[in-house]
C-alpha cells in the first residue's frame, strides 16, 4: 500500500445558490480543487463523486457521467458514491483506497447536493432512514434526532441550553467563514426560543437545507512534492456500519458506527485523542456535536454535554470542533459535507484559515455519518 498526499482543495460558497446549477456547482468546486493542486486536467486517472439524492432533488441521475462531460474530463474512470450524508467521506476514501492501491496515480474526490430546488426536501432526505420501519410511520430526520436529544437528556441529565451551544459556537466558528451559509452569531437564548421543530430540537438546532460543492485531489506521497509545497497526508481512512434503524439499537445515544470506525481509524493513524489539533465532526443536529466528541473518545460517554458548556471545543479550547462551523452554519450540502470537512481541516493544517486559524494544527480529524449512523467515515489527515 502506498501513502496517500492531499494536494489539492476547494469548497463552493453554501447556501441556497438559486443562481447556480448543479453541475455549474461540481465544476466549479472541481476546477478549482484542479486549479489549487498544481496537476493539469489531463493528468487525472479518475474521480469519485459523492452525492445523496440528486434523482429526488433535480430528477437527474447518473451524474458521474454527466459530471465528467461537464467538465470536459471525458473520458475518465468517473463513479457516483452513496451513502447518505456520508456520501462525501466515502468518496474521499474511495478515492484513498485507489491511490494506495497503486490502481490509480491521481484522483479527484468530490461531492455535491442542489437542495434547495424542492418546496420540500424533507421527504428526500427521509429516504436515507429505513423505509418501512421509520420513513413510512412519519418520522423524519429531525424527530429521529430529537428522540436521541431526549433520551441523552434522560440517561445523562444533558440540558437544553447545552444542546443549543453546539449551535452557538457552530454560527460563531461561521462567522468567520466566508464560505458558509450562516455567517453570523447567535445566542442561547435564540436558539431556544425560535421555532419547535421536533421537540426539544427548535430551527436554530437543525444544520439547514443547502445547496454546494467541494472537491479534493489526491496523489501518492511520493508525488507530491512535485505539485505542492504543502502536501497533507492522509493517515487514516475508515468506514463501520450501524442498524439503519434507531429502535434495533441496544443504546440509541451511541453511534456505534464512528465508535469502530474512529478506533480504526486511531489505530491506523497511531495516534490518540490527544494528538487531535482539529476536528470536524458531523453535527447535523445540535445533539450529534454532543454524541460525536463522545463516541470519537474525546469525552467521556454522557459528558458532551457538559463538556461543551465549559468550552473546550472552542477554536481555542482543549478541542477545537468544527472551526468551519460545522454542518449547522457552514451548511449541509448532504453529498458535498464530508470533502468539505477534510478540504477544512486541510486548510487549517496548512495554516490558511485565516480568522478561524486554529494556532499550530499539525493532525486533524474528519467525522462524516449517514443518517443517524447506519454508515460512518472518519479520516485524520497530517501535515
Ligand atoms: N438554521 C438557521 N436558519 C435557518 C435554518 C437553519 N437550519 N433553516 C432555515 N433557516 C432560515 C432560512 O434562511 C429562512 O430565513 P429568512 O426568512 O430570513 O429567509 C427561514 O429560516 C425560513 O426558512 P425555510 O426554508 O422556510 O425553513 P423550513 O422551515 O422550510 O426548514 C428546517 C427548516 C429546520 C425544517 C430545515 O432546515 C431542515 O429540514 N433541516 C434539517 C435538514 C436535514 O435533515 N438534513 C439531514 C440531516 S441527517
Amino acid at each position: 500500500m502506498r501513502d496517500v498526499a492531499i494536494i489539492g482543495v476547494s469548497q463552493t460558497k453554501f447556501g441556497e445558490l438559486w443562481d447556480s446549477s448543479f453541475r455549474q456547482l461540481i465544476a466549479e468546486a472541481g476546477l478549482n480543487a484542479i486549479e489549487d493542486s498544481g496537476v493539469g486536467g489531463n493528468d487525472l486517472d479518475a474521480m469519485f463523486v459523492g452525492n445523496m439524492t440528486a434523482g429526488l432533488f433535480i430528477q437527474q441521475e447518473h451524474i458521474a457521467a454527466l459530471i465528467a462531460d461537464h467538465t470536459g474530463l471525458n473520458p475518465i474512470s468517473s463513479t457516483r458514491v452513496e451513502a447518505a450524508c456520508a456520501s462525501g467521506g466515502l468518496a474521499l476514501r474511495q478515492g484513498v483506497m485507489a491511490v494506495a492501491s497503486g490502481y490509480h496515480d491521481i484522483v479527484i474526490s468530490a461531492g455535491v447536493e442542489k437542495m434547495t430546488d424542492v418546496v420540500d426536501a424533507t421527504p428526500a432526505i427521509a429516504t436515507a432512514s429505513d423505509q418501512e420501519w421509520e420513513a413510512q410511520q412519519g418520522v423524519t430526520f429531525p424527530s429521529l434526532y430529537a428522540m436521541i436529544a431526549r433520551r441523552h437528556m434522560y440517561e445523562y441529565g444533558t440540558t437544553r441550553e447545552q444542546l443549543a451551544e453546539v449551535s452557538v459556537i457552530n454560527h460563531k466558528n461561521a462567522s468567520k467563514n466566508p464560505r458558509a451559509q450562516y455567517p453570523f452569531e447567535i445566542s442561547v437564548d435564540k436558539v431556544l426560543n425560535s421555532t419547535v421543530v421536533a421537540d426539544p430540537l427548535t430551527l436554530l438546532d437543525c444544520s439547514p437545507v443547502t445547496d454546494g460543492a467541494a472537491a479534493i485531489v489526491l496523489c501518492p506521497a511520493e508525488m507530491a512534492k512535485q505539485y505542492t509545497d504543502t502536501p497533507i497526508y492522509v493517515k487514516a481512512s475508515t468506514q463501520a456500519s450501524d442498524t439503519i434503524t434507531l429502535h434495533d439499537r441496544k443504546d440509541i445515544t451511541t453511534i456505534g458506527s464512528t465508535k469502530v470506525a474512529a478506533k480504526k481509524a486511531y489505530e491506523m493513524a497511531g495516534v490518540t485523542t490527544k494528538d487531535i489539533d482539529a476536528v470536524e465532526v458531523h453535527d447535523c443536529f445540535s445533539i450529534n456535536g454532543i454524541l460525536a466528541i463522545e463516541d470519537l473518545g474525546f469525552v467521556e460517554k454522557g459528558k458532551g454535554g457538559k463538556a461543551v458548556e465549559e468550552g473546550i471545543t472552542h477554536i481555542d479550547g482543549e478541542i477545537p470542533v468544527n472551526p468551519s462551523g460545522g454542518l449547522k452554519a457552514r451548511g449541509h450540502p448532504l453529498g458535498a459535507t464530508g470533502i468539505a470537512q477534510a478540504a477544512e481541516i486541510v486548510w487549517q493544517l496548512r495554516g490558511e484559515a485565516d480568522k478561524r486559524q486554529i494556532d499550530g494544527a499539525e493532525i486533524g480529524m474528519t467525522h462524516n455519518i449517514g443518517g443517524t449512523g447506519g454508515t460512518a467515515a472518519v479520516h485524520i489527515l497530517s501535515r
